[in-house]
C-alpha cells in the first residue's frame, strides 16, 4: 500500500503511526496520504474532485477559488437518530442520548469498517481545535476517505503540519475515524457524493474516540466540530472544570472603547451566525462596534474568577438560505473567495444562489439536486440546510483578539430558542442557579439542520444533540462551575427573536435590530439598567432599550414582553414532566427553581404585562 508522507515532516508520534496503521489494516484503502494543510495541497485535491465530479468550480472572476458540492439527497444534515454515545454504562449516556454498549458497537463498527476504504485514499488529517499553543486548545487527528472532508477540515480547523508539530513525539490527540462507507471495486467509477444508507455517528467518551460511518455531510463527517468539540469535549470539560458549548462569541465595543464579550447559545439554524456577525442599526448606535470571535462553538475556562472563551474552530460552516447583504453583510463579504458551498443552487454564470440571497430569484438556476429550476416551479433551489464553508479570517468583523490563546473574558451567557408563543423578547435570570434552570428548560422548534426531530422539543443550553453524557449531570456541572470561584460568574439571559403574532408573523424584526437587546444585556452586566421583576426574570422597561430609528411602539413592546398565566402554568407542568424523565440524577436546584417559578406564576395576574408597571 502506498503510504505517502511526501508533504509532511517525519512523524515521530508512535501512537499516531500505530493508530494509522491499525485503521488502515482494518479499512484497506488503496493508499494513505498525510495532509500538510498547504494551499497547494488543497488546490490539488479540489482539482481532483472537479475531475471526478464531486466539486464544480465556480466562476473564477466572481467567486475565485470557490467550489460547489451537491450531496446525495439522502445525506443533507446531521442524523440525530443515528448518533450514539457509547459510554460503558447506559446511565452515563442518559435518557437524551442513543446508547449502545461499547463492546457491541465496536463489533458492529469492525464489520462496517472492514474493507470500507477499498479503492480509495485514506487521508490523515491532523488538526488543532483552538489556537496552537493555547491552554484551552486540544489536538485531534481525523482519518477520512473523503477528500471533500479533508479540504473542509483545512478551512474549519488549523490543519496539517502545524498541528503535527504541536503534537510532537509524545503529544496526545483525539482519534476520529470517518468513512463515507462506499468502497470501490477494481475499476469501478465513483459517484459524485459517495455515502451509505447505513449511518453510524458514534462516540466513546471514556476512550475519547469518534467513529463515523456512512455520511459525508457537515457535523456527521467534519469530526472536529460536533463530535469532538462538543460531544467528546463536553466529557473532557466536566472532568477538567471547563465548558464546551454550542455557543457563538461576540465582542461589543461601546463608544468609550470599553469591550464586553458575550457567549450565546441558540439551537441549530436559530441565528448564531447572524448574531455573531451582527451589524448595529444605522441610527442610535454611533460608535458601537460588534466583532466576531466564533459562530458555533465556545470552549470556556475559568481563571481567577473569570470565564475565558476561545473559538476552537477556524472557519464557518453556516446556513446559506436567508443569508443576504441585508441580513448578514459580513457573511456575504466573507464568501467572496476560497469557499466551498454545499447544496446551494448554481446560476447560469457559474455563481451561487439560495433562497433569500436576493429579493428576485434568477430566471433560471440548476437546483441543489442538479435539475433545472425556474421561479415558481414549486421546489426550493437550495436545500434548506445548504451551507457555506468559509475561512474565519475572511470575515470582516473578526475581533482582533479572536486567536488570542488566553481567550476573551465573558460577561454574559445568552440562551435563545425558537418559540412562537409564551416567551418574551428578553429576560435575565435572578442568579446563577436560576440561569442554569432557564437554560436547561429552553424549548425550541425543529429546523432543517437535523433530520428526525420532534416539531417542538426541550433543547437544554442548545446542547441536546451535542452533550456527550447524562444531561442532568451536565446541569450539575453548570451549577458547580458557577459557584467554584469567589468571583461572580457571567450573567445569564434568555432571548426569543421568534415570537409570532396571531397572524403567524414574527413580531420582532431581528437581525441587526437584535443590537437593541444586546445593548440592554451589556448595560445589565455593567449595572447600567435597572429592569423590572417579572415571573420569568428581570426584564427591561420600554425606556431602557434604545429605539432610535426603529418604529416599535410601546404597546407592541408590551405585547412581546407579555407573560400569559395559563401558558406559563402549562410550561411549569411540562417542565415537571421533562424533569421526571431524567430520574434521580436531576440536581435538586432544578426542581427548586421550577417550584419558585410556579409560585411566581400563581401570584401573577392572568396576563403579566409591563403595562401595569409603566402605565
Ligand atoms: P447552526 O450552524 O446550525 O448551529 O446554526 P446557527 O444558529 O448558526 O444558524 P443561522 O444563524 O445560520 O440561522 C439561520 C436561520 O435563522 C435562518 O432561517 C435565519 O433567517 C434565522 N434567523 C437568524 N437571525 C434571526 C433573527 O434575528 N430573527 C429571525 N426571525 N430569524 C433569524
Ligand atoms: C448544527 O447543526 O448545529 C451545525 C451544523 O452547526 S453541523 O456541523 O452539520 O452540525
Ligand atoms: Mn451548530
Amino acid at each position: 500500500m502506498l503510504n505517502s508522507h511526501a508533504g509532511v515532516n517525519r512523524i515521530r508520534n508512535e501512537r499516531l503511526l500505530a493508530w494509522v496503521d491499525e485503521v488502515a489494516a482494518l479499512c484497506r484503502p488503496d493508499s494513505i496520504y498525510w495532509c500538510d494543510g498547504s494551499a497547494e495541497e488543497a488546490a490539488r485535491l479540489c482539482e481532483q474532485m472537479v475531475e471526478t465530479g464531486t466539486l464544480i468550480r465556480l466562476n473564477p472572476e466572481t467567486r475565485p477559488n470557490c467550489f460547489l458540492a451537491r450531496s446525495d439527497p439522502n445525506d443533507v444534515a446531521r442524523v440525530e437518530d443515528r448518533t450514539f454515545i457509547c459510554s460503558r454504562s447506559e446511565q452515563d449516556a442518559g435518557p437524551t442520548n442513543n446508547w449502545v454498549d461499547p463492546e457491541e458497537m465496536r463489533a458492529t463498527l469492525r464489520g462496517l469498517f472492514s474493507g470500507c476504504m477499498r479503492g480509495r485514499t485514506l487521508y490523515v488529517v491532523p488538526f488543532s481545535m483552538g489556537p496552537l499553543g493555547s491552554r484551552i486548545s486540544h489536538l485531534g487527528v481525523e482519518i477520512t476517505d473523503s477528500p471533500y472532508v479533508a479540504v473542509s477540515m483545512r478551512i474549519m480547523t488549523r490543519m496539517g503540519q502545524q498541528a503535527l508539530d504541536a503534537l510532537g513525539a509524545h503529544g496526545s490527540f483525539v482519534p476520529c475515524v470517518h468513512s463515507v462507507g462506499r468502497p470501490l471495486a477494481p475499476g469501478e467509477r465513483d459517484v459524485a457524493w459517495p455515502c451509505n444508507d447505513t449511518k453510524y455517528i458514534t462516540h466513546f467518551p471514556e476512550t475519547r474516540e469518534v467513529w463515523s460511518f456512512g455520511s459525508g455531510y457537515g457535523g456527521n463527517a467534519l469530526l472536529g466540530k460536533k463530535c469532538f468539540a462538543l460531544r467528546i469535549a463536553s466529557v473532557m470539560a466536566r472532568e477538567q472544570d471547563w465548558l464546551a458549548e454550542h455557543m457563538l462569541i461576540v465582542g461589543v465595543e461601546s463608544p468609550s472603547g470599553a469591550k464586553t464579550y458575550v457567549c450565546a447559545a441558540f439551537p441549530s439554524a436559530c441565528g448564531k451566525t447572524n448574531f455573531a456577525m451582527l451589524v448595529p442599526p444605522p441610527e442610535g448606535f454611533a460608535g458601537w462596534k460588534v466583532t466576531t470571535i466564533g459562530d458555533d462553538i465556545a470552549w470556556i475556562k475559568p481563571k481567577n474568577g473569570r470565564f475565558y472563551a476561545i473559538n476552537p474552530e477556524a472557519g464557518y460552516f453556516g446556513v446559506a438560505p436567508g443569508t443576504s447583504m441585508r441580513s448578514n453583510p459580513n457573511a456575504m463579504l466573507m464568501l467572496r473567495e476560497n469557499c466551498i458551498f454545499t447544496n446551494v443552487a448554481l446560476t447560469d454564470e457559474d455563481d451561487v444562489w439560495w433562497e433569500g440571497m436576493t429579493e428576485q430569484p434568477p430566471a433560471h438556476l440548476i437546483d441543489w439536486t442538479g435539475r433545472d429550476w425556474t421561479p415558481g416551479c414549486g421546489r426550493p433551489a437550495a436545500h434548506p440546510n445548504s451551507r457555506f464553508t468559509a475561512p474565519a479570517t475572511q470575515c470582516p468583523s473578526m475581533d482582533p483578539e479572536w486567536e488570542n490563546p488566553e481567550g476573551v473574558p465573558i460577561s454574559a451567557f445568552v440562551f435563545g430558542g425558537r418559540v412562537a408563543k409564551n416567551f418574551p423578547l428578553v429576560f435575565q435570570a435572578f442568579n446563577w442557579d436560576h440561569g442554569v434552570y432557564l437554560a436547561a428548560t429552553m424549548g425550541s422548534e425543529a429546523t432543517a439542520a437535523a433530520v428526525g426531530q420532534a416539531a417542538m422539543r426541550r433543547d437544554p443550553m442548545a446542547m441536546l444533540p451535542f452533550c456527550g453524557y447524562h444531561i442532568a449531570d451536565y446541569w450539575q456541572h453548570w451549577l458547580n462551575i458557577g459557584l467554584q470561584d469567589a468571583a461572580t460568574p457571567p450573567r445569564i439571559f434568555r432571548v426569543n427573536w421568534f415570537r409570532k403574532d396571531d397572524e403567524g408573523r414574527f413580531i420582532w424584526p431581528g437581525f441587526g435590530e437584535n443590537m437593541r437587546v444586546l445593548k440592554w444585556i451589556i448595560d445589565r452586566c455593567h449595572g447600567h439598567a435597572i429592569g423590572v421583576e417579572s415571573p420569568l426574570g428581570w426584564v427591561p422597561e420600554y425606556g431602557e432599550l434604545n429605539w432610535a430609528g426603529l418604529d416599535f411602539p410601546r404597546e407592541k413592546f408590551h405585547g412581546i414582553m407579555e407573560i400569559n398565566r395559563a401558558q406559563a402554568r402549562t410550561e411549569v407542568r411540562e417542565q415537571g414532566e421533562w424533569f421526571a424523565k431524567l430520574g434521580s440524577r436531576l440536581p435538586r436546584e432544578m426542581e427548586a427553581e421550577r417550584q419558585c417559578f410556579q409560585s411566581r406564576v400563581e401570584r401573577s395576574p392572568e396576563v403579566w404585562s409591563l403595562r401595569s408597571v409603566e402605565g
